[in-house]
């Protein structure tokens, strides 16, 4: 069984839509655990509504961010994921968790990568007038939304599009392309997973 462990920080909209594919055989898999920063994220009821493991590590309580990644880190070895997945992950990771996980962790980010790392991306394509928006999925590594590109899914921005639907158009993209990169990660020998790489979907 292809395991599946997802950090989150907040809404857990993306945890949500993995699980429901997860349950309805979409996905290949199975969550064997979440991890959260945030004791009041949204997204650890979404696992507890599914019986899913869910360790609740609140950063604050950590000195140093080397202290925080070991904690993590720790729970990680036990639950020994095939692949990790950031959904909505608030947090930049050191190398003590990347080197013990090189190419199985993923992150999904709501701008065309490279374009706006970091946050407000729907704020800045509105700003700037860009015709287009997308998601990236990426590897992870310690920079922030800077890993090896997996997959984009792209979208027209529509002339007087306001920032809500824009947003809503964005999460439903997410909500489809990540589980469908996850059942690759799921199904793809080790050889051919280069198969998912650098492709763009547009929507
Ligand atoms: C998503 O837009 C994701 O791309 C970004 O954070 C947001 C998380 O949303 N990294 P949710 O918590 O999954 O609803």
């Amino acid at each position: 069984m292809f395991k599946i462990v997802v950090l989150v920080s907040g809404n857990g909209s993306n945890l949500q839509a993995l699980i429901n594919n997860c349950i309805e055989n979409h996905i290949t898999g199975n969550i064997v655990g979440v991890i959260c920063n945030d004791p009041n994220a949204f997204a650890i009821k979404r696992a507890e509504n599914h019986s899913i493991p869910c360790e609740i590590i609140d950063h604050k309580e950590f000195l140093s961010r080397e202290e925080f990644d070991q904690r993590v880190l720790d729970s990680l070895i036990k639950m020994q994921p095939d692949l990790i997945v950031l959904a909505g992950f608030m947090r930049i990771l050191t190398n003590i968790i990347i080197d013990r996980f090189e190419n199985k962790i993923i992150n999904i980010h709501p701008s065309l990568l490279p374009k706006y790392p970091g946050l407000d991306t729907h704020q800045k394509v509105i700003e700037n007038n860009d015709k287009f928006h997308g998601v990236t999925i990426h590897f992870v590594n310690n920079e922030l939304d800077a890993g090896k590109v997996i997959a984009q899914g792209k979208l027209k921005v529509e002339k007087s599009e306001n920032i809500a639907k824009l947003i809503e158009r964005i999460h439903k993209i997410e909500h489809d392309l990540l589980p469908y990169i996850v059942n690759k990660f799921a199904t793809l020998e080790i050889e051919k997973q280069n198969e998912i790489y650098y492709k763009t979907y547009n929507f």
